[in-house]
C-alpha cells in the first residue's frame, strides 16, 4: 500500500516483450515498461524462442527496477504480484513465473498466475474506466482468435476460435509471402493504406453457417498461389494490392462473425483486444458496423493492444479479489484452455 492504493506489480514475459507494470487500485496505470525484442528477431524472420528466453533473463531485473522507479515505489510497497502463467514460449513463461515467484517468496507477497487472453481482454479495463462486464470480446493474436462472452471479470465463455491459424500468424505469415518481412502485421497495415482492396478476391472463409469459428490457413495458400501465378506469367506483383485484398478478406470474415456473436446474444457492447486490434482498417472498419447496429466498440490504445504487464496486473488484481491465488507451485504452461 502506498498513499492508502492497493498496488500491484506484474510481470509479462509469454513471447518477445519483456514488460513489468505497477498499478494502483487494479485500474491506474502507474508505469508500464515495455522492452521489445522484435529487432533482434527481426533478421530471424520471426521469433527464436532460445533468443527470447535469453533476452527475458537478461532484461528482467533492469525493466522491473524501471518500472518501480515510474512508479515512485519500492517492492516493500507492493501488495500483490501477478505474472502471465501461460500460454507462451515455455521458456520465455518461465523467466517471469520464476521472477514472480521469487519476488512473492522473498518479500511474502500474494502471487497471481494469469491466463495470458484474460490480460489482453483486462486491457480495457485500464482503457475504460467505466467498462464493467458483461461483455462480447474480441481477441485477435499472434497466437490466438477467440469471440468470447465476458459474463465477469473471472467468468467467460468461449463462443469461437481460430481451427488453424491464429489471425496475428495469417499477417505474419504473408507478409512473408510478399516479402514485407517481420513483424508483418504492422507492416501490411502499413501498406495496405496505399493498396486497392478490392483488386485481387481471395477467399472469405466464413465455415458453418452458424459458426463463430474462424479458419486463416487457407488464406496464406491463397496469397501464395496468386503471388506464384503472376510470377510464372512474368508479371509483377503489386505488394499494396495484395496487402490491402489480403487485409480485406480477413477483416470481412472479422468484422461478419464478431457482429453475428453480438446479434446472437443480444450484446451491446463489444470490446477487442490482442496485438491486431491496433490494426486500423480493422478499428475503422469494426468501429462503422458497431455503428450501424447501436453497439459500443471499445478498443485499448495500440500500446494496450499488443502484449504488456499492466494488462496482466489488471487480471491479477480481479482474480486477487476473486480469492483466485496461487502459491509458489505456480508454474509456466504452454498450452493452456481459457
Ligand atoms: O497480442 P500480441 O502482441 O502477442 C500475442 O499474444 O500473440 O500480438 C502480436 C500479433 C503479431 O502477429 C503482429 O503481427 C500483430 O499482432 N499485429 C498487427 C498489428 N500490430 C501487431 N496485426 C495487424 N495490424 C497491426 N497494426
Ligand atoms: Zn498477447
Amino acid at each position: 500500500m502506498k498513499d492508502g492504493k492497493f498496488l500491484t506489480m506484474a510481470i509479462e514475459s509469454s513471447c518477445d516483450e519483456t514488460s513489468v507494470a505497477v498499478l494502483a487500485d487494479g485500474r491506474e496505470i502507474l508505469s508500464n515498461v515495455i522492452s521489445s525484442q522484435i529487432e533482434i528477431h527481426t533478421q530471424f524472420g520471426g521469433v527464436v524462442p532460445e533468443i527470447a528466453s535469453r533476452h527475458h533473463l537478461n532484461n528482467i531485473n533492469a525493466v522491473t527496477e524501471q518500472a518501480l522507479a515510474q512508479a515512485n515505489v519500492k517492492l516493500d510497497d507492493i501488495d500483490l504480484i501477478g505474472v502471465t502463467s501461460g500460454p507462451g514460449l515455455i521458456g520465455a513463461l518461465l523467466i517471469g513465473v520464476a521472477t514472480a515467484k521469487a519476488f512473492a517468496l522473498a518479500k511474502n507477497k500474494p502471487l497471481v498466475g494469469v491466463h495470458h487472453i484474460q490480460g489482453h481482454i483486462s486491457a480495457n479495463y485500464l482503457q475504460y474506466p467505466e467498462l464493467e462486464p458483461p461483455f462480447m470480446a474480441l481477441v485477435l493474436s499472434g497466437g490466438h482468435t477467440n469471440i468470447i462472452r465476458v459474463t465477469d471479470y473471472n467468468k467467460c465463455e468461449v463462443l469461437g476460435q481460430t481451427r488453424d491459424d491464429a489471425i496475428g500468424e495469417a499477417y505474419d505469415k504473408v507478409a512473408r509471402v510478399i516479402g514485407l518481412g517481420y513483424p508483418g502485421g504492422p507492416k501490411i497495415d502499413r501498406i495496405a493504406k496505399e493498396g486497392n482492396p478490392n483488386a485481387i478476391e481471395f477467399k472469405r472463409v466464413m465455415l458453418e453457417k452458424d459458426s463463430l469459428d474462424f479458419s486463416f490457413s487457407g488464406i496464406k495458400t491463397g496469397v501464395l498461389n496468386y503471388v506464384n501465378t503472376q510470377r510464372q506469367a512474368g508479371k509483377a506483383i503489386n505488394v499494396a494490392d495484395v496487402a490491402a485484398s489480403f487485409q480485406q478478406a480477413v477483416l470481412d470474415v472479422v468484422v461478419t462473425k464478431a457482429m453475428k456473436a453480438a446479434a446472437r446474444h443480444n450484446e451491446k457492447r463489444l470490446v477487442m483486444a490482442g496485438g491486431v486490434a491496433s490494426n486500423s482498417a480493422l478499428r475503422k472498419q469494426m468501429a462503422a458496423a458497431c455503428e450501424k447496429r447501436g453497439i459500443k466498440l471499445y478498443v485499448p490504445d495500440p500500446v494496450l493492444c499488443t502484449d504488456n504487464a499492466a494488462m496482466i496486473g489488471c487480471a491479477a488484481y480481479y482474480m486477487y479479489k476473486a480469492g483466485e491465488l496461487s502459491d509458489l507451485s505456480l508454474d509456466a504452461v504452454a498450452s493452456v484452455p481459457l
